[in-house]
């Protein structure tokens, strides 16, 4: 890829950030907690790069950016917890974990799967003007590495992104310096993650303590997040043929007869970006689904950790 473009934050930066967004590619902008790398969060493709540029060894599920309560309601629904959040905390640094609303059109590879979806409304006037400038959802985790530290300006995305993505919105510092602090509002609000906005300004608004979550994803264990999606289907791994009875889900040119093929070139972000489309599909059929052997290398570990937890016993 070409030297990451440094983009100005007047109307042509953004319009230029917008149209990059549109056309599947990655751009990291500022947020009022931290720089978020942004792709279309319809975007199968544009999603499963982010993992590839921030080198993510699981497929966490992101945080979608929206621009207005009117764009939130499309892709999740709220309860009454979750109306008055949002009411007192929005634009802010606070994200939301709600279920999802089917028909959204979010890219599966955003919620990892899951039918809940974690929804941020920011405050940064940059951030603004770029959902507005893009008209739709921008799935955005922190511009970093995986593994590496959360950027709060542009320098710090371009040492760890550049080259890797399209362009950084240079919005200058980020205020608040840590990221949103995450509620599940999917049933009794929760605590998953401590962030900018403060536990006390939550619980005052609730008018109830808010407990924390002990199995939620902490920032510390990237990927550890409690459920995860898992087909119903047993599953079987690095199987070149399917046996009797089996449906096969196939990677690469060898795998010409696979019921499915997650990437009949062998592109591992193709692979990904079909990962939960075709579980899904498969799983339908109510038959086993044998998996052809992935490369473990780039996103082919992200779509293995995946694989190997979608294969193991439940409990
Ligand atoms: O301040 C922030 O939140 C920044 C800016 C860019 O908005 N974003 C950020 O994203 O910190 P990220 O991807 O680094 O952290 C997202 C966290 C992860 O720990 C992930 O597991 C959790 O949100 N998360 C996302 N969707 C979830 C879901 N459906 N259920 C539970 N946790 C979820
Ligand atoms: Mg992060």
């Amino acid at each position: 890829m070409p030297q990451t473009q440094l983009l100005p934050k007047d109307q042509a930066g953004i319009d230029r950030a917008a149209a990059l967004l549109a056309a599947g590619d990655l751009v990291a902008f500022p947020t009022e907690t931290v720089y978020g790398l942004g792709a279309d969060a319809r975007n199968d493709h544009a999603v499963a790069r982010v993992f590839e540029a921030k080198g993510r060894p699981s497929f966490n599920p992101l945080i979608v950016h929206v621009a207005d309560l009117a764009a939130a309601r499309d892709l999740a629904r709220f309860n009454d917890v979750a109306e008055r959040l949002a009411g007192a905390f929005w634009p802010g640094p606070l994200t939301l974990v709600l279920p999802l609303q089917p028909g959204g059109g979010l890219s599966p590879l955003v919620t990892a799967g899951l039918d809940t979806v974690a929804l941020r409304m920011p405050a940064h006037p940059v951030a603004q003007d770029l959902l507005a400038a893009f008209g739709g959802p921008i799935a955005a985790p922190s511009a970093n590495p995986s593994g590496r530290i959360s950027p709060t300006r542009p320098d710090h995305v371009l040492e760890g992104l550049d080259g890797r993505i399209a362009a950084v919105v240079d919005g200058g510092a980020c205020d608040v310096g840590v990221e949103s602090t995450i509620v599940s509002a999917v049933g009794a609000p929760q605590l998953l993650r401590p962030g900018g906005l403060p536990v006390e300004a939550l619980e005052a608004c609730i008018g109830a303590p808010l407990p924390i979550d002990g199995n939620a994803d902490a920032p510390s264990s990237p990927g550890q997040l409690a459920s995860h999606y898992a087909p119903n289907a047993a599953v079987r791994l690095n199987a070149r043929h399917a046996a009797e009875g089996e449906v096969h889900l196939g990677f690469g040119p060898e795998a010409g007869d696979a019921t499915l093929n997650l990437s009949p070139s062998g592109d591992l972000v193709e692979a990904a970006a079909n990962l939960f489309h075709h579980l899904r599909q498969l799983d339908e059929t109510g038959r086993p689904i044998a998996v052809s052997p992935i490369p473990e290398t780039g996103l082919g570990r992200a779509i293995n950790d995946r694989l190997r937890r979608a294969a193991a016993p439940r409990p």
